[in-house]
């Protein structure tokens, strides 16, 4: 497929789907600086930073995206599959992983799992915002870049080596840390709002529900249960705080989610 095709476009009439997504979501649509674009292969992948809300949403050539199921790949609040695109609401978490945690994370990943990563990057891996930062995920998950390749003998490895992982991260609670359930439960209460806010076979959103998983999120986002690290100069990766900014702008100008009052469960 092309990777050129306008991405917020309206063509004849019609909006693109990440716009009609926006557009569902009561978010302007992102004009050009305000979503994020990986340097290398610009449109396989776009990011906008929703700040007060700790949100990601992460647009996604089809070709380009990866099976999340694994417990240490963060996973979206919400998926919207389209014709060309996918489109996640990623929850914001911590990625502030130093050099040092960041090469025992893969370590940890590769020995336990068989998970291979071409670019072992601080910038790609990070913590769920639990207060513990002991549950590592993978954010920047591309299939070209990433795959799974267990064997018998890391599948038998797999309790000692999880053991050893953690002895090695100091992290204090191991069994906790590594519920693969742990996503799921953390985030239950934002992942049952969005459920029903906009059902895969309905071409329309329910403006209520949605209205009420942002209120939820910015909820979370006050506790720092999402996070919008991007935010800090001091974690402006590529530009993302400037592009986070920009959006920030025109989205307080906008009468959307951000005037929902906050009544979250
Ligand atoms: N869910 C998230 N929570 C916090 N920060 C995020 C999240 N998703 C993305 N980011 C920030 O945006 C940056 C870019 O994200 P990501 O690595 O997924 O994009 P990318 O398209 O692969 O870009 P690149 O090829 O430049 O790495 C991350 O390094 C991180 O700083
Ligand atoms: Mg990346």
């Amino acid at each position: 497929m092309s990777y050129i095709t306008p991405l917020f476009t309206h063509a004849s009439g019609q909006p693109s789907e990440p716009a009609h997504f926006f557009e569902q979501m009561n978010l302007p649509v992102p004009h050009a600086g305000e979503s994020y674009r990986r340097p290398v292969n610009p449109g396989d992948r776009h990011l906008v930073f929703l700040n007060d809300f700790g949100l990601v949403i992460r647009i996604t050539a089809n070709d380009l995206v990866m099976n999340q199921s694994h417990p240490h790949f963060l996973k979206p609040l919400f998926t919207r599959q389209g014709e060309k695109y996918r489109i996640d609401i990623d929850p914001g978490i911590d990625c502030t992983a130093t050099r040092a945690e960041t090469k025992k994370i893969y370590a940890y990943l590769g020995r336990t799992y068989g998970i291979q990563v071409d670019d072992e990057r601080p910038d790609n891996v990070g913590f769920i915002p639990d207060g513990t930062r002991r549950y590592p995920v993978l954010i920047d998950l591309d299939p070209r870049y990433t795959r799974i390749c267990p064997d018998s003998a890391a599948v038998e490895r797999l309790s000692a080596s999880a053991r050893l992982a953690a002895t090695l991260l100091k992290w204090r609670k191991p069994a906790a840390a590594f519920d693969p359930d742990h996503q799921e439960k953390f985030y239950k209460p934002l992942l049952d709002l969005a459920a029903d806010m906009w059902p895969a076979h309905r071409n329309n959103a329910d403006p209520a529900k949605i209205a009420q998983f942002f209120s939820a999120c910015a909820a979370f986002k006050q506790r720092q249960n999402l996070l919008s690290i991007w935010t800090d100069e001091a974690n402006n990766y590529n530009y993302t705080t400037w592009v986070a900014r920009a959006y920030a702008m025109r989205l307080e100008k906008h009468a959307g989610p951000a005037q929902t009052p906050i009544n979250a469960p």
